[in-house]
């Protein structure tokens, strides 16, 4: 079974979108997301891949989850809860990276041994949002940055 790992960018007020957007432009934190998921399968909600600009994303197995039976999309493949089998899906493979949005961190976190966070260090308006019990987990990495135009941001491993 492959180890699942979420990762997610997260205001210091838990919001991760607002109005299907992230309500932050970090590139440096977009190039980290595609170092951590490239090669890999990445799970996401429907609203997200809907969000993706530019869709599948390149050189990774795209596994969208969805309740419409009958959704389609070229480069992705459908998947329900809770019947989705990652063994099937990703037989093999060491990891299985979970991408967002909301509802679908919600679902993996307590099958989730790590978690790749991006702090965001402000505040933003949303409508989603990912929360869990920090105590749950150990913080076994962490790099702090700022954008050129002085957000702050760090890069939190957590595991447990
Ligand atoms: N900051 C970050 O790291 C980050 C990462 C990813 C996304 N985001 C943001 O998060 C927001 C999207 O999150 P969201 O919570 O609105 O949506 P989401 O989690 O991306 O997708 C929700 C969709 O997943 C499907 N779904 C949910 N539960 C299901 C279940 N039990 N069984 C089958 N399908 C299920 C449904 O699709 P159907 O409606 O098709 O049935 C539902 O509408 C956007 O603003 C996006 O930009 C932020």
């Amino acid at each position: 079974m492959s180890e699942i790992v979420l990762v997610v960018a997260v205001a210091e007020n838990g919001v991760i979108g607002q109005g299907g957007k992230i309500p932050w432009h970090i590139s440096e934190d977009l190039k980290r997301f595609k170092a951590l998921t490239m090669g890999h399968t990445v799970v996401m909600g429907r609203r997200t891949w809907d969000s993706l600009p530019r869709k599948p994303l390149p050189g990774r197995k795209n596994v969208v989850v969805t309740r419409n039976v009958g959704w389609r999309a070229p480069g992705a493949i459908p998947a329900t809860l809770p019947e989705i089998d990652l063994s099937y899906i990703t037989p093999g493979e060491a990891v299985v990276m979970v991408i967002g949005g909301g509802e679908i961190y919600r679902h993996f976190l307590p099958k989730a041994k790590r978690i790749e966070l991006t702090e965001v260090h402000h505040a933003f308006d949303g409508d989603a949002k990912f929360e869990f019990n920090r105590t749950d987990w150990t913080e076994t990495k962490r790099e702090s940055h700022i954008t050129p135009d002085g957000l702050r941001y760090s890069y939190v491993t957590l595991t447990r």
